[in-house]
């Protein structure tokens, strides 16, 4: 009989459980709502990044239904041979307007336009230079391209500084960061950041997956929050949160979009959106310019939960938004208290290394445009009463 050659995964698995890294999966019964149904019990959804609320955005469910009607319910191809519709078209045209870039191009996800720009603009000769907390993407991306990665501490530019000061300065460098980092919610520091570009002759590239709808004038991200358009030469963005459905995008010069045509292997070889997908993702963007209020409104509930977190006495580590950790240490700790959250009726996800730091461990909030004060005044009373049994507040 033949023995089951992965039977080695099993003992990952034991070892990780052991650890206290296993994770199960919860299952959503109903739409991704600021209080939603997981695992049979309702709750308090702290652990989405659907923003705006804009998945069950009544104008962007038209859309879709339209799209679906009008077009089908898929592609049918790879963007490069028969995949490229005309809704594909009009998206990365309004994306560039509202990017204020030369053009766009819409990719599967915010991960496949991370790893597949990196990785097609960058060769072996190459050098990244990069946040130690840049987003997985980004590394895969690195990783892809087998350019040299020099990796600096977090928000570090001076750190930055040296590194490219060792390099010669024919050197072709890409220098790399979040625009919002998705375990702490702080921002990457992208006026400095895009000074040592340019005094380096770097190209300068930032992910605003998290910032996407969320910063600057109608949600067009932390370019345009930091009033540094026309100095970030790759934009990177999601429309899988804040815009509620799924895909990402980068904008940037016509070149840089016509190379990536040519070069970034998910946009050559996976089957484009579904037409419904670009089409929502369309509607999403008319919302962003029309309702504004509804940024309003998340950045309101974002400095409500923050503060009473922080009046709590919990550690929320330097958060600037609407993503709030809640930092308690090991890995242990975090877990029970999301265990014990969704049980009192909140849903705020564990997180432990390595995806954050040992000793960083944390449970993760993402307050939402749709959550009322009640609901979070519920989740704040819990975050209390929870806390003070579980001895992380006095
Ligand atoms: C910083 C960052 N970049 C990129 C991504 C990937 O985006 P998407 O979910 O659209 O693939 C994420 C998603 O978790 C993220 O947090």
């Amino acid at each position: 009989m033949r023995t089951d050659p992965l039977t080695f995964l099993s003992a990952e698995l034991d070892a990780l459980q052991k650890q206290g890294g296993l994770r199960r999966l919860r299952v959503l019964e109903g739409g991704q709502e600021a209080t939603a149904t997981f695992d049979h019990r309702q709750v308090v959804n702290l652990s989405s990044n659907n923003y705006l609320g804009l998945t069950t955005h009544p104008k962007l469910r038209e859309r879709a239904h339209d799209a679906i009607r009008r077009f089908g319910v898929g592609s049918g191809s790879v963007r490069p041979i028969a995949g490229t519709m005309e809704v594909h078209m009009e998206l990365e045209r309004r994306l560039a307007a509202f990017k204020q870039t030369e053009a766009a191009v819409v990719f599967q996800s915010g991960f496949t336009a991370n790893s597949g720009t990196v990785s097609a603009i960058l060769t072996k000769d190459d050098v990244v230079v990069s946040d130690e907390l840049n987003h997985a993407s980004i590394i895969d991306g690195c990783r892809l391209s087998r350019a040299t990665i020099k990796v600096f501490p977090h928000k570090d530019v001076e750190a930055a500084r040296r590194v490219l000061q060792t390099l010669p300065s024919s050197q072709r460098t890409l220098l790399i960061t979040d625009g919002v980092f998705s375990m702490d919610g702080d921002l990457g520091p992208l006026p400095d950041l895009c000074a040592l570009a340019e005094e380096f002759g770097c190209i300068m590239m930032v992910d605003d997956a998290h910032a996407s709808g969320v910063f600057g004038r109608n949600g067009r991200g932390t370019i345009d929050h930091f009033g540094v358009h026309g100095r970030v030469d790759v934009q990177v963005g999601t429309l899988s949160k804040a815009v509620g459905a799924l895909g990402g995008y980068v904008a940037g010069s016509r070149a840089l979009i016509e190379f990536l045509h040519h070069r970034a292997r998910p946009f050559l070889f996976s089957t484009s959106h579904p037409p419904a997908v670009a089409a929502t993702c369309l509607a999403a963007i008319e919302v962003l310019l029309e309702e504004p209020q509804i940024i309003d409104r998340l950045w309101e509930n974002t400095r409500f939960f923050k503060t009473g977190l922080r009046r709590l006495g919990f550690d929320t580590g330097a958060s600037e938004s609407p993503i709030t950790p809640v930092i308690v240490g090991e890995a242990a700790l975090a877990m029970t208290l999301s265990d014990r959250l969704f049980e009192a009726g909140v849903f705020a996800q564990g997180i432990g290394a390595p995806t954050v730091a040992p000793g960083r461990a944390r449970v993760r909030t993402i307050v939402t445009a749709t959550h009322t004060t009640d609901e979070l005044q519920f989740a704040l009373d819990a975050f209390a009463k929870v806390g003070r049994e579980l001895r992380i507040l006095q």
